[in-house]
């Protein structure tokens, strides 16, 4: 079996990047490896994430938080409601550009918004994985479970997406997965963040289960959790002058 992993959303999280590394390197079906942006924002290792996962040679895509810090924009694109959650949201952002190197910035402005896989070769036309961060247009875009078929077709339109294809996102921090005429549409959770109600890292592995003779393959996703050193995470925030409220969030894994 050839299994590629997906990695959404680390938001700084080093613990949580490297327990997942860990994970995925104890496997021997992993062919590759990548991540869908937001590298940065809420926790204290915002150099450390690109870092590593460039040692490591994960390509990837920018998440709003990736394209934001790397522009200096005036917000992180993070869309609360809460005032409590905005007032959090701008600590964060503002923490996070003042730590972030000027590699840093240089790195996360590079990222490409798309990545399009074809997983049986570049020679056959499908199926074809197509990685995004939030949508294919917006990343602010929270596509969630509750969006209808609808939507998921109009996205997948906006993609050229077929039948047999996959469309891999992020961006809610909670996994989900369903198919629409034949389109697979996953969202991928958080390593660094998860919004769940599992404190987990959260990983997805695109399992590439090969056809019949003459047959296209399939891909099925499957989430992986994985348990890391949260009080290193916890601690660290804690001595970074990051809000209180960013480590407990890790504990409760968004307590939803
Ligand atoms: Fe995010």
């Amino acid at each position: 079996m050839r299994t590629l992993a997906v990695l959404s959303d680390i938001h700084a999280n080093v613990p949580a990047l490297e327990g997942v590394l860990a994970a995925l390197a104890n496997r021997d079906d992993i062919l590759g490896t990548y991540h869908l942006g937001d590298l940065v924002g809420y926790a204290p290792w915002p150099n450390e994430v690109p870092a590593l996962l460039k040692a490591r040679g994960i390509q990837g895509i920018a998440g709003n938080y990736d394209s934001t810090v790397a522009t200096g924009y005036d917000h992180c694109g993070c869309n609360y409601e809460d005032p409590r959650d905005i007032e959090l949201a701008h600590l964060s952002y503002s923490w996070t550009l003042e730590h972030v190197s000027e590699e840093t910035r240089a790195y996360l402005g590079a990222l490409p918004f798309r990545i399009d896989l074809r997983p049986w070769g570049g020679h056959v036309a499908g199926p074809k994985v197509t990685l995004i961060h939030g949508n294919p247009v917006l990343n602010t875009v929270y596509w969630t479970e509750d969006r209808p078929d609808s939507f998921c077709l109009q996205m997948a339109q906006k993609l050229g997406s077929r039948p047999g294809d996959t469309v891999v996102f992020g961006h809610t921090h909670k996994p989900w997965h369903r198919t629409v005429d034949g389109i697979q549409f996953v969202n991928a959770g958080s390593v660094g963040r998860p919004k769940d109600g599992d404190w987990r890292a959260c990983c997805l592995l695109l399992h590439l289960e090969d056809g019949e003779e003459g047959k296209k393959g399939t891909i099925r996703p499957a989430i992986l959790r994985v348990e890391y050193d949260l009080a290193r995470a916890q601690t660290a925030i804690r001595e970074s002058g990051l809000p209180e409220d960013f480590a407990k969030v890790l504990e409760s894994g968004g307590g939803k």
